[in-house]
């Protein structure tokens, strides 16, 4: 019998998306940000309820414009989770600000607040905090109290949203609402995708106008007026990856039940001592990736492989990566984020899985012994 290799993940185009790009090339469509890109950011702030939307070619570019807009600069001091992609850090250096790592809580993979209290305590002079919404999980505290905690001592939240496209806070609020500004990715693996892509989601106008003005050069018109009122960027998207951002967006809502179902049944089928699936709550949260960990990573890796399921091993902490070597954090110790970065694994998460994809996955891992491979 000729067994299927289970990639970690591809996208889902489907025939709709494929006829949208087509009818739009037959249509003399500009192909470079129009009324495409205007469109799919309206859509994306009525999914969101937020007020406004910019569409970015990818979701670095978004948080980085998100701090250039906020002033973030040289001398200012910006915390970061130390578990994360590191996109969120290097958006900050990209600036001239410094980065202070933060570790994580269990099991929520969301920054700590004790560790925050504690930063924001000793060092009066953060800046901005950047939360990570990892796999689209809420922390275990309330958000209002960091948002409590960042307006009391005069910092700016920003949401790292890129994981969390349709996963929300209990209070109701879509993740990346509940600070100055979130940032959502659209890059392949994400909940929709539209190749490369990102968005700033904002109820700030002012941030709003700063951002639209620098991804345009400085211009404040678009239509070819070289007016430039300040220093600017090239950062506009394409209607062409528009159209398949809207398309995806029309059935999101299958998308986000497929992705829950998986997880829902990945973890009531997976039973191994030896491992364990990290839980989501699927009543607010679209797991992004499945997740396991396991004290057995590398060997469970080759068991994966043998049964052709290609995992990914989760983010290494930060402060330890060699980018980070001159970085007086680069020897601390960050215990939750240390254990995530050797114990914590990726499964095949898209959303093509089939219910027995997700039994094959299921009992692969509960064949898992790591005392005899
Ligand atoms: C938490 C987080 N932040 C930022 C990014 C960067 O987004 P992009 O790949 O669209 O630049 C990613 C991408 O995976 C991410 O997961």
């Amino acid at each position: 019998m000729n067994i299927d290799v289970l990639l970690q993940y591809e996208p889902e185009i489907n025939k709709k998306d494929i006829k949208a790009i087509n009818d739009y090339l037959h249509s003399g469509g500009f192909i470079t940000e129009f009324r495409k890109t205007d469109l799919f950011e309206k859509r994306i702030s009525e999914f969101i309820k937020c007020d406004e939307t910019i569409i970015l070619p990818n979701g670095t570019l978004t948080l980085f414009s998100i701090l250039k807009a906020l002033g973030i600069k040289k001398n200012s001091k910006v915390i970061v989770p130390n578990y994360t992609m590191a996109a969120t850090a290097f958006s900050v250096v990209e600036t001239g600000a410094e980065i202070i790592f933060c570790d994580i809580e269990w099991p929520s993979l969301c920054l700590s607040i004790d560790a925050l209290e504690e930063i924001t305590d000793t060092n009066k002079n953060i800046d901005a905090i950047m939360f990570m919404n990892a796999n689209g999980r809420y922390p275990s505290y309330k958000i209002d109290q960091l948002v409590k905690l960042c307006t009391l001592k005069n910092i700016y939240l920003i949401e790292d949203s890129a994981q969390a496209l349709g996963s929300y806070y209990p209070d109701g609020r879509h993740m990346g609402t509940a600070g100055i500004a979130g940032s959502i990715s659209f890059s392949m693996p994400k909940i929709i995708t539209t190749g490369q892509g990102g968005a700033v989601i904002s109820n700030n106008q002012h941030l709003i106008e700063e951002i639209r003005r620098y991804k345009n050069f400085g211009r404040k018109n678009s239509g070819g007026l070289d007016i430039h009122e300040t220093i600017g960027l090239n950062m506009k998207f394409t209607d062409l990856q528009a159209i398949l951002g809207i398309s995806q967006l029309e059935r999101i809502k299958q998308t986000i039940q497929t992705k829950k179902n998986n997880f829902k049944k990945l973890k009531q089928l997976t039973k191994n001592k030896y491992l364990q699936v990290l839980e989501n709550d699927i009543d607010f949260t679209t797991p992004w990736f499945y997740e396991v960990v396991t004290k057995y990573r590398s060997k469970l890796i080759d068991w994966l492989e043998k049964h052709l399921i290609k995992s990914r091993i989760m983010y290494p902490e930060l402060n330890k990566q060699k980018a980070f070597k001159n970085h007086a954090q680069y020897k601390n110790s960050f215990p939750i984020s240390q254990r995530i970065s050797s114990e914590g694994l990726w499964l095949p998460s898209h959303p093509k899985l089939t219910k027995k994809d997700i039994e094959r996955i299921a009992k692969v891992l509960n064949e898992f012994d790591p005392r005899i491979i």
